[in-house]
């Protein structure tokens, strides 16, 4: 199982060996250590990766899920 936890103010942390991060074309990503970081800010130069300059930059961002588990995916 894996779970990504929204950090506040900061990118999506990435935990759970039953994941990977492919490329548009499908190619993995190699993860060398879990958990990982996905960049959440989009200022990243390692997309999709976070390199912490989300900090830099003063990202905010505060949402939290709703009570009893709303908040979900609107329809991408
Ligand atoms: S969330 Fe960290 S660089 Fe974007």
């Amino acid at each position: 199982m894996a779970t990504i936890k929204v950090l506040q103010n900061g990118p999506y942390q990435v935990e759970g060996d039953d994941v990977s991060v492919v490329d548009t074309s499908g190619e993995q990503y190699a993860l060398a250590k879990r958990p990982f970081y996905l960049c959440r800010c989009g200022a990243s130069k390692n997309k999709p990766f976070c390199d912490g300059t989300h900090a830099k930059i003063g990202f905010k961002a505060a949402e939290t899920a709703l009570p009893g588990g709303g908040g979900g995916p609107s329809k991408g």
